[in-house]
C-alpha cells in the first residue's frame, strides 16, 4: 500500500472530558463496536477499565486513578484508529494537554446532567491552541438532565465554538425514547441496558413523515418542533468548519447503555481528519513528506516493574518509520536505532516493524528522551506547539538522606524530564523547588523517588502563586528584578529565567516596576526564553 493510502487510513484522536462524564465507558464501547474487545452486553466500566486502559504504575492501581495515558489502536471500516487515552484526574492535566498535541481530532464527552464543567473548559482551551477539530457526545441521556437546547447554548457560550446537532433526543431520563438522526432521517429507539450491540433503527422520509405520528402518537409534535427549531437556529454541518475547529457536530446518547455510540463512531471515521501537517522550527511538515519525523509527547515509567525502563511515546508526523534503522535525535545530535519499538493494537503491546504518520510508537528508553524531543532522518528541526504551563502548587525539596543526594538529583531530573512536574532552582541558593498542577503529583514523585531511585525526600510548603518565564532584551530591562527580587528568580531545567510570584499582587508589582519584561505563564517545550547564563 502506498504511503498516501496508509496516511488516509489513519485517524488519531483522544477522548476528553471532565472526570466522571463517561470517557472510560465510551472508550470501552468504541472498542466493543470495532470488535477490538468482545464482552457480551453492556458491562460496568470498571471491569474493562483494568484491561482497556494502561495500568502501568503501581500507584495507579493503588489509587484507582488513571495516572498515565496510553494508546489503543484498532481497525474499523478500513480505518486504522489510534485512540490516545488521557488521565481523567485533574491533577494529571498536563499529561492530557501534551497528549492533545499528538492527536488530529478529539471527541469531547459532556454529562447531560452537569453540562460544561471546569475541566471541560480547560481542555477545550488547549484544543483551541491548535484549532483541533471536536466532535461532542452528550452522555447519560438515560438520566434526567438539562434541556438539550440549554446544553447546546451553554457549550457555544462557554467553549466558544459553534455547534451543529447531528442527532436530537426524544425525551430524557425515564421518558427517553431515543434519538432522531437529523441528517439520515432515522430514529434509533432507546432500550435500557441493551445487552447486545445491535441496531434498533427505523428509517423515515423526513421529520414530517406521517409514519412518525403513527409510531409515536401525538407526542411526536415535540420532537418535530425541536428538530425544526434546530434546523432554523444552527448552520448546516460543514466539514471545512469542523476541520478548522470552528464548528462541532453534536451527538446525544448513553455510553453505559451502548446507545448512540455506533452513530458517533460511524460519523467519526467519515469526517475526522487523517494526519495533518504540523508546525516545526523550519515551517510546516506535511505527513506526505518522504523523510521520517516525529516527536516525543509522553514518557511513561515502569512498564515492567522489574526494570527501570521507561517508554517514550513518539507520534509519527511524516515519512515511514522502520525498526532497526538509524534516526537522528535532534537535541542530542546523535544517530539512534530502535530494535524493539512497540505498537499498541487494542490492549496488547507488540513489536512494530514499521509505522506511518498518525501512528504512535513506544520506544524503550533509559534516559535519552525528554518531552518534545524530535526524531528525523538527519535534519535539525524541532516540532512546535508542545505546551508547558505554569504549575499552580510549589514545594521546596528537602533531602532526607544526605548519603543519597546523587540519587535524589538523578531522580528529580528524570521525573521532570517525563513531564511529571517542573523543577526550578533558586538563582542564589541552589534551593530546589518542584512545581505541579495537582497535589497528588507530590505523592507520585515521593513514591517513585523511593521505589526507583532509593532516594527519600520531603516537600515543605512554599508561598507561591505562579511561575512566569521572563522575556527581555538586556539585563538592564530587568534591573529591578535582579537587584531587589533575586530570591524570587529561579532557573528551569533548560536554564531559562523564571520568576515565581508569591501572589497576584507581587506579580503586578513586578510587572509595573519592570515594564520592558514579558511575564509568560505558558511556553513551549522547545522554547528558549532568556538563559540565566547569558546574563550573570
Ligand atoms: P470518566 O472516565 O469520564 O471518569 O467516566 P466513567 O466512564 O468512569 O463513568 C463515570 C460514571 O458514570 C460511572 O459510574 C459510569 O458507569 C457512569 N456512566 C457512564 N456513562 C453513563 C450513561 O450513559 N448513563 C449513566 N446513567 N451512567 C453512565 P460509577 O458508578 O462511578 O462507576 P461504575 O461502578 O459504574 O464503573
Amino acid at each position: 500500500m502506498s504511503i498516501l493510502k496508509e496516511i488516509q487510513k489513519r485517524k488519531t484522536f483522544a477522548i476528553i472530558s471532565h472526570p466522571d462524564a463517561g470517557k472510560t465507558t465510551l472508550t470501552e464501547k468504541l472498542l466493543l463496536y470495532s470488535g477490538a474487545i468482545q464482552i457480551a452486553g453492556a458491562v460496568k466500566s470498571n471491569k474493562i477499565k483494568k484491561t482497556a486502559t494502561s495500568d502501568f504504575l503501581d500507584i495507579e492501581k493503588q489509587r484507582g486513578i488513571s495516572v498515565a495515558s496510553s494508546v489503543l489502536s484498532f481497525n474499523y471500516k478500513d480505518h486504522k484508529i489510534n485512540l490516545l487515552d488521557t488521565p481523567g484526574h485533574k491533577d494529571f492535566a498536563e499529561d492530557t494537554y501534551r497528549t492533545l498535541t499528538a492527536v488530529d481530532s478529539v471527541i469531547l464527552v459532556i454529562d447531560c446532567v452537569k453540562g460544561v464543567e471546569e475541566q471541560t473548559e480547560k481542555l477545550m482551551q488547549v484544543c483551541r491552541l491548535r484549532n483541533t477539530p471536536v466532535i461532542i457526545f452528550i452522555n447519560k441521556l438515560d438520566r434526567e438532565g438539562r434541556s438539550p437546547i440549554e446544553l447546546l447554548d451553554e457549550i457555544e457560550e462557554k467553549l466558544s465554538i459553534k455547534v451543529r446537532p447531528m442527532t436530537f433526543p426524544f425525551g430524557m431520563g425515564i421518558s427517553f425514547r431515543g434519538v432522531y438522526n437529523i441528517y439520515k432521517n432515522e430514529f434509533e429507539f432507546y432500550q435500557t441496558n441493551k445487552q447486545q450491540i445491535e441496531d434498533d433503527v427505523k428509517k423515515f422520509s423526513g421529520i414530517d413523515d406521517p409514519e412518525l405520528s403513527n409510531t409515536f402518537g401525538e407526542d411526536v409534535l415535540t420532537l418535530q418542533e425541536d428538530v425544526e427549531l434546530i434546523d432554523g437556529i444552527y448552520d448546516d454541518f460543514d466539514t471545512e468548519k469542523y476541520s478548522a475547529g470552528e464548528q462541532a457536530p453534536v451527538f446525544f446518547g448513553s455510553a453505559l447503555n451502548n446507545f448512540g455510540v455506533k452513530e458517533l463512531l460511524d460519523t467519526f471515521v467519515e469526517i475526522a481528519p487523517s494526519p495533518v501537517a504540523r508546525e516545526t522550527t523550519k515551517g510546516m511538515i506535511e505527513p506526505t513528506e518522504e523523510k521520517l519525523s516525529g516527536f516525543v509527547f509522553k514518557i511513561h515509567a515502569n512498564i515492567d516493574p522489574k526494570h527501570r525502563d521507561r517508554m517514550a511515546f513518539v507520534r509519527i508526523c511524516s515519512g515511514h518509520f522502520e525498526r532497526n534503522k538509524y534516526y537522528h535525535h535532534v537535541r542530542l545530535k546523535r544517530q539512534i536505532k530502535f530494535p524493539n519499538p512497540a505498537s499498541f493494537l487494542a490492549q496488547s503491546k507488540s513489536l512494530v516493524e514499521s509505522a506511518y504518520p498518525g501512528d504512535v510508537i513506544g520506544l524503550y528508553d533509559s534516559g535519552t528522551f525528554k518531552i518534545g524531543d524530535t526524531l528525523t532522518e538527519g535534519e535539525s528541526f524541532m516540532f512546535k506547539g508542545i505546551p508547558r504551563f505554569s504549575p499552580e502548587i510549589f514545594r521546596i525539596v528537602i533531602n532526607k538522606d544526605p548519603f543519597k543526594s546523587k540519587q535524589l538529583e538523578k531522580g528529580l531530573l528524570q521525573l521532570t524530564d517525563e513531564g511529571l512536574a517542573q523543577l526550578f532552582i533558586q538563582k542564589d541558593t541552589n534551593k530546589k523547588v518542584i512545581g505541579v498542577v495537582g497535589e497528588l503529583q507530590f505523592d507520585v514523585i515521593k513514591y517513585r523517588l523511593l521505589k526507583e531511585f532509593g532516594a527519600t525526600c520531603d516537600f515543605t510548603f512554599m508561598e507561591a502563586y505562579k511561575a512566569f518565564w521572563l522575556k527581555f532584551e538586556s539585563q538592564s530591562d530587568a534591573d529591578e528584578l535582579f537587584r531587589l527580587r533575586s530570591n524570587s528568580l529561579y532557573t528551569d531545567k533548560t536554564g531559562n529565567v523564571v520568576f515565581i510570584a508569591e501572589s497576584p499582587f507581587s506579580l503586578s508589582r513586578a510587572q509595573e516596576k519592570n515594564p520592558k519584561v514579558e511575564f509568560l505563564s505558558q511556553v513551549e517545550h522547545n522554547d528558549q526564553t532568556v538563559e540565566l547564563e547569558s546574563i550573570t
